[in-house]
């Protein structure tokens, strides 16, 4: 089947959002070692990145390590970390080569300074980049984020530079990490599992939600490929009655 031929170019979503998950059971059923799948996780950021710039997605953010993944045994947290420098550092040629920019979310301040250091000099060498934004949620949690964002608004509030009055949803959005991007109109999970797992919870408010069984070191080309067509397949109407949008 040929999904790519069947996406229609004009209702592509331009931001989507994925948490990738499964790699450890991945690892398990081929009688590996969870971190394994980590690795083979790595062939599938590879493959939905060049799909979002085939189909023109403007902008994908993946949740690759929340805050609650620190609790992981330190074995694996460490082997993360060190996955994670060491993938950045081997795709930011094929980064630049894409026209993709790099950017990141999260409390990136806890990350091991070998990966800020890392991440940063990508940032830096892909930012005039314009095909595809890839923004890599680490050391993310959206209750963390808006948490933030809540305590800089009150600073404001205390310092005299806002009025309670004069807050409004565009107030919070401006300071959570996300300030300058839109929201992303379908966010994606694998692995069967149907649930959030404290990821954009305030950005997520309108998204259409797509949940796949396939774990994510099989989450390919194709697969995102038919997340999209589910999305178009959908009709949003955004509290509105189907009459009125399709009268529009
Ligand atoms: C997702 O896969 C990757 C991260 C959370 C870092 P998991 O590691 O959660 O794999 P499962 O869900 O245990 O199979
Ligand atoms: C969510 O996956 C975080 C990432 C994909 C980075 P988890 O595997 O950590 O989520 P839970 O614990 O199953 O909800
Ligand atoms: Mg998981």
């Amino acid at each position: 089947m040929n999904y790519l031929s069947q996406i229609n170019k004009a209702n592509v979503p331009q931001h989507v959002a994925i948490i990738m998950d499964g790699n450890g059971r991945w690892a398990k059923q081929q009688g590996e070692d969870r971190v394994f799948g980590h690795h083979e996780g790595v062939n599938s950021v590879r493959e939905i990145v060049e799909a979002c710039a085939e189909v023109g997605v403007k902008y994908l953010t993946l949740y690759a390590f929340s805050t609650e993944n620190w609790n992981r045994p330190k074995e694996e947290v460490d082997a993360l970390m060190e996955l994670l420098v060491a993938t950045i550092s081997l795709e930011t040629p094929n980064l630049n080569k894409n026209g993709v920019k790099l950017q990141a979310i999260g409390d990136l301040k806890s990350l091991p300074q070998s990966c800020q250091d890392e991440l940063q000099e990508s940032i830096n060498i892909t930012a005039n980049n314009s095909k595809v934004t890839l923004i890599l949620a680490l050391s993310y949690s959206s209750k963390w984020e808006i948490t933030n964002s809540v305590k800089e608004i009150a600073q404001l509030v205390k310092e005299g530079k806002l009025k309670p009055e004069d807050i409004t949803s565009s107030t919070i959005q401006k300071y959570l990490c996300t300030a300058n991007y839109p929201d992303p109109e379908l966010m994606i999970r694998t692995s069967g599992e149907h649930r959030i797992s404290n990821f954009l919870l305030w950005q997520l408010a309108y998204a259409e939600f797509y949940f796949t069984e396939v774990l994510w070191p099989d989450f390919r080309k194709d697969e995102f490929f038919k997340a999209i067509l589910s999305y178009q397949n959908r009709e949003r109407r955004f509290g509105l009655t189907s009459d009125q949008i399709t009268n529009n």
